[in-house]
């Protein structure tokens, strides 16, 4: 066993070596004012197998807001809420090659559940009161999901979106007008940004990355937090819409099921083996971290990760 830790950490130790290169590349998200106020070389990364082994590098404490990441939470409190078919009713399953917070893509209902589109969708379809009652439903499914039960809402950076979120309150009110949802947008908008703005670090990331990977059940206590149907759905949806506008090519070349968000964390789902959770705040145009990306893709080629070729 040990044998077999030292050998994964000596590959993981010279995979971030090698994407040293890339740490002055990307820009950080500055759309959202409160993203820019990050330190832009700050580098964590996390794996945790199915056994629940945990391997940790760089500022793997260093808190970070979810993002994008979140719109696994939501997809998969809305498949927990309604049956998959009344989900995919309201929410397409195919992969876009627009901008995450594009208008276009959505004509009937949103391409797919991890564009800001369809990821207001699937936040309307869970179940609570009002907002306050759904967002802490969601928030402690998270806390169970990742193991981080100090998980919680930044309200900087909650406050620094909803202040410039005119396009996103563009999309949820032209999703109300298409009869997608019957609430005020403004209440969806409301859960949607709030889901962004969930704290995180790269440990909670690859520790639900290990939950998807292990069919379901939580490593360690094998305690069951998602069907297996659930799993199918939403490491298939991260494998073809995952990463945006880039998803086709970066499932191509790297292979990993993966979630990314603008602060720049990627989560990613080896199927059988661990989850993994990278934080690099510099992205590229697309919205994905460039040095995580690379850093993903190394670890696929060297610990066989790749999906396509085992
Ligand atoms: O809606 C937004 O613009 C952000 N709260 C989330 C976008 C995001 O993370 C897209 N990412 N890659």
């Amino acid at each position: 066993m040990l044998e077999k830790r030292d050998y994964v950490d000596k590959i993981i130790k010279k995979a971030i070596k090698q994407t040293e290169k890339y740490k002055d590349i990307g820009e950080l998200a500055s759309y959202i004012p409160e993203l820019a106020n990050v330190n832009p070389d700050s580098f964590a990364f996390c794996l945790v197998t199915v056994d629940g082994e945990v391997f940790s590098y760089g500022e793997s404490e260093k808190i970070f807001s979810i993002q994008s990441i979140s719109k696994i939470l939501s997809l998969i409190m809305a498949l927990h809420d309604n049956d998959p078919i009344s989900v995919f009713d309201k929410v397409g399953s195919e992969p876009t090659s627009y901008e995450f917070n594009s208008l276009v893509p959505i004509t009937d209902k949103a391409t797919n559940p991890f564009i800001n589109a369809g990821a207001m969708t699937t936040a309307s379809m869970v179940k609570g009161a009002n907002v306050d009652e759904k967002f802490e439903r969601i928030l402690a499914y998270y806390k169970k999901l990742s193991s981080f039960e100090d998980a919680y809402l930044i309200k900087d950076i909650y406050e620094s979106e909803m202040e410039t979120t005119d396009r996103n309150r563009a999309i949820a009110y032209y999703l109300k007008s298409k009869d997608i949802f019957s609430d005020n947008p403004n209440d969806v908008l409301d859960l949607y940004i709030r889901n962004c703005s969930i704290a995180t670090n790269v440990c909670a990331l690859a520790k639900t990355g290990a939950v998807l990977a292990n069919k379901g059940y939580k490593p360690k206590t094998k305690e069951k937090l998602l069907s297996k149907k659930e799993v199918q759905i939403i490491v298939s949806q991260m494998a073809t819409c995952g990463m945006y506008e880039n998803s086709g090519r970066y499932l191509m070349e790297v292979g990993i099921p993966s979630k990314s968000g603008v602060s720049g964390g990627i989560l990613g789902v080896v199927p059988g083996v661990c989850g993994l959770g990278v934080y690099c705040p510099r992205i590229d145009k697309s919205g994905n971290s460039v040095r995580g990306i690379e850093l993903f893709k190394i670890l696929a080629k060297d610990l066989g990760f790749t999906i396509f070729i085992n």
